[in-house]
């Protein structure tokens, strides 16, 4: 987790930049956004959503466009500042997705989008878990990840030197992992790779649940 923190907070700016207009050339991206932002308003008019790994915080950002109130949390201080000076209106803080600073069953919504992805295996459980204690009966649950098996190790990025793990996970056994943390699966969606953007060139999946009750 130290190794994650550092290595973001050495390569916030240039990841921003490099990242900023992701959403743009994704439009399955942005209308999986906008179905969550829709089914968790129709369900819970007075919502509060988190993105947890929020990143330079593009994503926060169109939730929040959408009507949501959405804040992020990252755990890299460098990246939270990025965010914080991108979007003004949006709020901000660092965090440990592993550990929320909320209380039990305050959330209706909880985005992961991009970030569970460095959460080694033996501790997988253990954060879906502490997703299910903040949201609340009925809340949903958006995660996006890469498809596949093994690790992808970074050590250099943008022209810095970097230990970075990104965890390619199956959706199957994502689901399989939610199911045993209470939660209902409600969506499954893997993309095809696509040439849009390097980061888009393995398949990329999305699953939504729900906290019953
Ligand atoms: C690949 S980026 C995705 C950022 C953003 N969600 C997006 O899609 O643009 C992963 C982010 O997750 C954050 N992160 C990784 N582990 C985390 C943890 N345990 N708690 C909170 N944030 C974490 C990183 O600092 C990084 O900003």
């Amino acid at each position: 987790m130290v190794a994650t923190r550092t290595s973001y907070d050495a390569i916030a700016e240039s990841y921003a930049e490099v990242f900023r207009s992701e959403l743009d050339e994704a439009p399955l991206d942005r209308a999986l956004l906008a179905g969550f932002a829709e089914t968790v308003l129709r369900d819970h008019p007075d919502a509060e959503v988190l993105e947890v790994g929020s990143g330079p915080g593009t994503v926060t950002a169109y939730l929040h466009s959408l009507g949501l109130d959405v804040s992020g949390i990252d755990v890299s201080p460098g990246m939270v500042e990025v965010a914080r000076r991108a979007h003004p209106a949006v709020g901000f803080e660092v965090g440990d997705m592993a550990a929320l600073a909320r209380p039990a069953a305050g959330l209706s919504g909880l985005v992961a989008w991009y970030s569970f992805i460095h959460v080694p295996g033996a501790q997988r459980q253990d954060v879906l878990g502490e997703f299910y204690r903040v949201l609340r009966p009925g809340g949903h649950l958006l995660l996006a990840f890469q498809v596949g098996d093994g690790t992808l190790h970074l050590a250099e990025a943008f022209g810095s030197d970097i230990s970075l793990d990104f965890y390619r996970l199956q959706p199957d056994a994502v689901a399989g992992l939610l199911g045993r943390a209470g939660f209902e699966l409600t969506a499954r969606l893997v993309k095809a790779p696509e040439t849009t953007s390097a980061a888009s060139r393995i398949p990329q999946g999305f699953l939504m649940a729900r906290k019953p009750g």
